[in-house]
């Protein structure tokens, strides 16, 4: 079953073509960041229009290098939940466009659905349900218990920045450009991660939220005091206080769940101290941790190609008139939060 994905959430533009759940064939991503670095962070509108103008030569890009036409498709999913409206509205009318001329079904998937699915596509035959997962984004950072396809209950999210726009808030600061999560990650390898305590904010906490934008301020009032300062020592502490925060927080959120499966999502998933020290202390738990290919961590259309796979078979297909929603509930069950009381200090 060969089903094109596209996702158009924020500010890229990307279509994948995925065969059978897992088999990428394509993964086309054109990112705005030229267009909006004048302006110091997205600006919804131009993210709409550079959408508008990109999709059609995206998704043709993508049929290209999978070789298929639209004679190929079996069917075609599009992210037309959580992110920029106008945004999303681009794609899912594109999606709805394939859909009619082709005769082909249509999923609308929940944009963290495709994260979710990033993880699944490469461990298909040994990530069984239920299992927990972390998904650190650019614009989330939540735990999720995965109870089966399509259902979700969230543990924990964060009550002011996701980690992925603290990465990207200090680097901005450090003169790393836009987005600024993989230039710390260089930048820390030459640093000392012990050279400044940074605070790690509701680690001690017994409950399963972050808070990322006190230490994102802690490192902001170094950079503006200190006389001299090592960039590298700078990427390098604040790179580990987010590791420790996630990685303690993730295990707290396993051990109270009971759950030993763990799968790490997101952009920031690429990060290699975070996917290293969690799948270290993870597995000193009893636990195990599992990985989405690289190339699938940052929004991209395979995943939700490979998500669409999936619930169209555990949901169905949607009809036409589906709409987008900027904040939604995750799949058609509404997300339940847990009450924090519940977790104690792993
Ligand atoms: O998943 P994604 O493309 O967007 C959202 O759904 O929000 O994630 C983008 C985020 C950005 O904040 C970016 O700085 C971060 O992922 N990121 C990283 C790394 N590569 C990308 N953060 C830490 N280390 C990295 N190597
Ligand atoms: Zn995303």
């Amino acid at each position: 079953m060969v089903i094109l994905g596209i996702d158009t959430t924020c500010d890229d533009t990307s279509a994948g073509i995925v065969a059978n759940g897992s088999q990428v064939l394509a993964n086309v991503i054109s990112s705005q960041y030229a267009a909006h670095e004048a302006f110091g962070g997205i600006v919804p509108m131009i993210a709409a229009r550079e959408h508008t103008r990109q999709i059609g030569h995206i998704i043709r890009a993508a049929m290209q290098e999978a070789q298929v036409t639209f004679s190929d498709l079996d069917a075609v999913a599009v992210s037309n939940n959580q992110g920029l409206l106008l945004s999303l509205v681009v794609g899912v009318s594109a999606a709805k466009s394939i859909a009619l001329a082709c005769g082909i079904p249509l999923v609308g998937i929940h944009h963290l659905e495709g994260h979710i699915y990033s993880v699944l596509m490469a461990h298909e035959e040994v990530l069984r349900f239920p299992f927990l997962c972390l998904t650190v984004a650019g614009g989330h950072t939540l735990l999720l218990r995965v109870e089966d396809h399509g259902v979700y209950s969230l543990l924990g999210h964060t009550r002011d920045d996701a980690a992925g726009e603290a990465f990207d808030k200090v680097a901005r600061r450090l003169g790393l450009g836009y987005p600024g999560g993989a230039a710390i990650e260089k930048l820390a390898k030459q640093g000392n991660a012990a050279a400044y305590a940074f605070p790690r904010p509701m680690i001690t906490r017994s409950n399963l939220d972050f808070s990322f934008s006190g230490l994102k301020t802690a490192v902001m009032n170094l950079l503006d005091s200190a006389e001299t300062f090592r960039k590298e020592d700078v990427a390098a502490s604040f790179q580990q206080a987010v590791a420790d925060v996630l990685v303690t927080k993730t295990l707290r959120a396993a051990k109270s769940e009971g759950l030993a499966r763990i799968a790490l999502a997101g952009g920031v998933a690429v990060n290699g101290l975070l996917r290293s020290q969690l799948t270290t202390e993870a597995a000193k738990r009893g636990c195990q941790v599992y990985l989405p290919a690289p190339s699938l961590c940052m929004d991209n259309g395979a995943m939700v190609a490979g998500a669409g796979y999936y619930l169209l078979r555990h949901r169905g297909a949607d009809p036409l008139t589906i709409g987008v929603r900027a904040n939604a509930p995750l799949g058609r069950l509404q997300v339940k939060y847990r009450h924090p009381a519940k977790y104690r200090s792993a």
